[in-house]
């Protein structure tokens, strides 16, 4: 054996470092149970309960809840209070309704463990089974909606949704905005509530998401201008062209057909009307994945070749619409790791 690839005896340092990790993602892990046995919420509502009743609260079996309360109370989720357990301020962070929730790190966490173990044992073969491999956990599967809307929905308020024109510009025209592969709806009831003479079509592959969207437009009292529809973005079919098609984070689930995206973009469009493309913003220069805002995205992409994709430069995105003949307008956000491509139908 060569003198560089004898083991050296591992630090102090790095051991603590590891801990440290561990640590971080099984307080994840615990969270995430937390929040898929809706056991934050009854606890929250609740204020105070021994596990029993909150597992009676929560329709989870006892024997579970028990264990739970243990590794939540352990984890600081939770502390002892006179007759049971209470959240603690962390604890009542992860609740899914909170603003600024930390849900999605929970969900992030757990989601990110089933996709390293798949990925591991892909490499071998270099088998790429798509998007099936997400809807492998059935207790994950129907919080990617609800975790990407607590991720983008306060971004797309505050920011994109005022720093762009093409929303204002297709409400005055009382026109009509579609989001192909809308998850949970998130982006169009938001565009709906902040412009009332939009009306909005969605559309995704995923039933689970559609049923949430179509749900959540009911509750809010959008069902007569906002619908959702089950469908595949390749045979998108809509007798009156639109002025605004968005493809949030589904562009590069559809890159391979990207010829045949672009030009159906194309077809579905008005004159003036624009598709707004947003995509997270791969960088040209590797450095910047270094960087603790970055370093996810680093290992989604890994996430995303098991699934077939791959994350997008803006500049190809440009690119592809000038093939088509739209123009094209790149437009950064959140320090650069956002990225919105539009191109317009001059
Ligand atoms: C990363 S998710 C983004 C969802 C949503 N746009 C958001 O921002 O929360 C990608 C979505 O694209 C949908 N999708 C991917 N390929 C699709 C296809 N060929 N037809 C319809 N939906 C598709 C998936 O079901 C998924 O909901």
């Amino acid at each position: 054996m060569g003198e560089e690839s004898k083991p050296q005896a591992v630090g102090q340092d790095l051991r603590e470092l590891a801990m440290r990790d561990a640590q971080g993602a099984v307080r994840l892990a615990v969270a995430f149970i937390g929040v898929s046995g809706g056991l934050f919420e009854q606890l929250n509502r609740l204020r105070v309960a021994g596990a029993d009743d909150l597992a009676a609260a929560a329709r989870r079996d006892a024997g579970y809840v028990r264990r739970w309360c243990d590794a939540a109370y352990a984890f600081e989720l939770i502390d002892e209070a006179d007759t049971g357990f209470r959240l603690t301020a962390l604890g009542r962070a992860f609740l899914p309704d909170a603003p600024g929730t930390l849900m999605p790190f929970a969900v992030q966490d757990v989601l990110s463990a089933h996709m390293a173990e798949r990925a591991a044992g892909l490499m071998r073969t270099g088998e790429r089974p798509g998007e099936v491999v997400l809807a492998e956990r059935e207790s994950i599967l129907p919080w990617f909606g609800p975790m990407l809307e607590a991720q983008f929905g306060p971004v797309f308020e505050k920011t994109i949704m005022p720093g762009l024109k093409v929303y204002e510009e297709a409400a005055l025209r009382q026109g009509l905005a579609v989001d192909l592969g809308c998850g949970n709806g998130w982006y169009l009831v938001r565009l709906a509530a902040r412009f009332p003479q939009l009306r909005c079509l969605g559309v995704d592959g995923f039933e689970e998401n559609i049923r949430q969207a179509q749900a959540r437009a009911r509750e809010l009292g959008f069902a007569d201008r906002v619908h959702f529809r089950t469908g595949d973005i390749y045979s998108f079919e809509n007798e009156e062209k639109a002025d605004i098609i968005a493809l949030n984070r589904a562009l590069h689930h559809v890159w391979d057909e990207k010829a045949q995206v672009f030009s159906l973009l194309k077809r579905h469009l008005k004159p003036k009307g624009s598709a707004v493309i947003w995509e997270p913003h791969w960088p040209h220069d590797r450095h910047l994945l270094r960087q603790p805002t970055h370093r996810m995205m680093a290992f989604q992409n890994l996430t995303e070749h098991v699934q077939g994709n791959h994350f997008l430069m803006p500049v190809e995105i440009a690119d592809a619409f000038s093939e088509v003949g739209l123009t094209p307008t790149i437009h950064s956000f959140l320090d650069g790791r956002e990225a919105v491509v539009t191109g317009t139908l001059l």
